[in-house]
């Protein structure tokens, strides 16, 4: 058996790089929704469906276990699989499989908070108030997903979210630093704005968005701390495998790429980061 990781395109491999690291002799499936990408526009109702169709793809190849390593799935479809398809899959599947996202390990790295600590933190008085800034899909900033669960952890953090419309999929089709600069720089003058200063610190809430960290970083004021997402999600994930020994992620440290897309080498910005050349198999 084996883990699966899930994202519309390459946004997912910066926390299967991640991943690699926590866990390297864990069998890996990693699946692009390429022929759907991006999903952060669409209607709410219609990531619901691809997310749920892709997490079967990965339970069809043998996975038991499915990271949903995008936040705009993660965001608007996991709680909604979590509750309504996947207690009646579970059992006519006849194994023990799950779903998991990738927001709350984030908030959680963010916060200092896990959920049991939740209401104890509430409680505590905090006089600075610590801005943190949200740059995600307009899916994932409409469903407010980090701005509440957030506020059940903390009265000291104040989340602002800028949406992006436009760079997952820009990401996604390889565009050049040139061209990728100035809409960041944009993204991060329009959230100052609206703050009326720099965040204090920041989520890159898209995991395309981690491919060009050093772009968001170079356009935040030095220094600013960037949540890593991709290896609080690793951690967790790690964690959670230790607490719950009837998944088996595997032993034999393969990894698979799929795609729904066009098969063939992925993008430069992948490449790059990535470390070297990465191709994806058509998924069955
Ligand atoms: N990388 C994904 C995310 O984390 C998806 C971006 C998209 O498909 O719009 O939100």
């Amino acid at each position: 058996m084996s883990i699966g990781v899930f994202d519309s395109g390459i946004g997912g491999l910066t926390v299967l790089h991640a991943l690699d690291r926590h866990l390297p002799s864990a069998d890996i499936v990693y699946l692009a929704d390429q022929a759907n990408t991006p999903y952060g526009g669409r209607p709410g109702e219609e990531i619901v469906d691809l997310t749920r169709a892709c997490c079967i793809r990965l339970f069809d190849a043998g996975c038991d276990l499915v990271i949903l390593a995008c936040n705009t799935a993660a965001a608007v479809a996991l709680r909604r699989l979590q509750q309504t398809w996947l207690p009646d899959y579970r059992r006519a599947l006849g194994r023990p499989v799950n779903v998991l996202g990738l927001i709350v390990p984030t908030i959680e790295a963010a916060t200092g908070v896990d959920w049991r600590e939740a209401r104890a933190e509430r409680e505590d008085k905090l006089e600075k108030l610590d801005i943190l800034g949200i740059f995600a899909t307009p899916a994932t900033a409409t469903s407010r997903v980090y701005e509440i669960e957030i506020a059940k952890r903390s009265d000291a953090v104040a989340v602002f979210s800028e949406p992006c419309p436009t760079l997952a999929r820009q990401i996604e089709s390889g565009e050049a630093d040139e061209t990728l600069r100035p809409v960041v720089e944009g993204h991060v003058a329009a959230l100052t704005r609206r703050i009326g200063r720099p965040p204090d610190r920041a989520i890159l809430g898209c995991t395309h968005y981690e491919i060009i960290a050093d772009l968001f970083r170079a356009a935040l004021p030095p220094g600013t701390p960037l949540i890593h997402q991709p290896e609080a999600t690793a951690d967790a994930v790690a964690r959670y495998l230790a607490r719950h020994p009837e998944y088996d992620a595997g032993r034999g440290g393969e990894r698979r790429f799929l795609t729904t897309g066009r098969a063939g080498d992925q993008n430069g910005l992948a490449a790059r980061f990535w470390g070297s050349r990465l191709s994806f198999q058509a998924a069955a």
